[in-house]
């Protein structure tokens, strides 16, 4: 039975992923700020016994080490670094703070450490746990608005963030390709989750559907790539 990790999981695209995965008899460790509040994740374990919910947030360092080591030992197929922000939420409301002219750099600081140090710090963390497993690849959701060509959606610091954590992953690529590790960037589409702005188009578990097909597909030679949920390549 193969093993999957997905931070962000209670809520949104996350949460979907424990589904799907838990339908396909994987075994699932799901992360979440607060698991005591995460209701959908609670039903979803009294369901699925084999579905491990632990408390981490992925701003917090120190909680990544304390999480690898009660993790110590277990091998860890896929690493789904899922969790991620825009900024406060409603997004439509706050978002006049990654605005050039208003910008609040201490937000801007706050998205840097949940979208970029986050999905690197685990990664470092669990990387024993990575090599220990059979499938050995590490995935990262990013966003098409952190591509430099494709998008130009003034949000400062959400953007730099997922352009960020691109450029993280493609080294971590290069850095971890001669230990057999797949180190993937996808983007889920534009879905109707919390970071919404009312124009999303694509449902929710057809997204992670299509993940978790992708990521199934993914093999060593996919590594360092940045592609979309239905499998087209996205410019850097
Ligand atoms: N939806 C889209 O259209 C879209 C497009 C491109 C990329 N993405 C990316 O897809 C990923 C999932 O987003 P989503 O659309 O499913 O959004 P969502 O519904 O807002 O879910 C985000 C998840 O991340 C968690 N999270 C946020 N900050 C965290 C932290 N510091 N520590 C731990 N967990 C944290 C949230 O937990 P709480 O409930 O505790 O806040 C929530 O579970 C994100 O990385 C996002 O950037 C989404």
């Amino acid at each position: 039975m193969s093993t999957v990790l997905i931070t962000g999981a209670n809520r949104g695209i996350g949460l979907e992923l424990c589904r799907q995965y838990l339908s396909k008899d994987w075994q699932v460790m799901a992360t979440c700020r607060a698991p005591a509040a995460a209701d959908e994740l609670q039903s979803l374990q009294n369901a699925h016994p084999r579905l491990e919910v632990f408390a981490l947030d992925v701003t917090d360092l120190a909680a990544i080490d304390k999480l690898a080591a009660k993790l110590e030992g277990r091998p860890i197929d896929v690493l789904i670094n899922n969790a991620g922000i825009v900024g406060p939420v409603p997004v439509p409301e706050h978002i006049e703070r990654q605005h050039f002219g208003t910008l609040d750099f201490d937000l801007w600081e706050q998205v840097l450490r949940t979208n970029t140090f986050g999905p690197v710090k685990l990664s470092e963390a669990l990387l024993p746990n990575i090599l220990a497993g059979e499938l050995k690849k590490i995935v990262t959701l990013s966003s098409t608005v952190g591509s430099i060509v494709e998008r130009d959606t003034p949000a400062f610091a959400y953007a730099t963030s997922k352009t960020a954590v691109n450029k993280a992953m493609t080294l971590l690529a290069g850095v971890l390709r001669e230990q057999g590790v797949t180190v993937a960037l996808v983007c889920p589409g534009y879905v109707k989750t919390r970071l919404d702005f009312g124009t999303a188009d694509v449902e929710i578990a057809d997204s992670a559907g299509a993940l978790i097909q992708r990521i199934d597909q993914f093999t060593l030679a996919d590594s360092g790539t940045f592609t979309r949920y239905n499998g087209e390549t996205i410019a850097w």
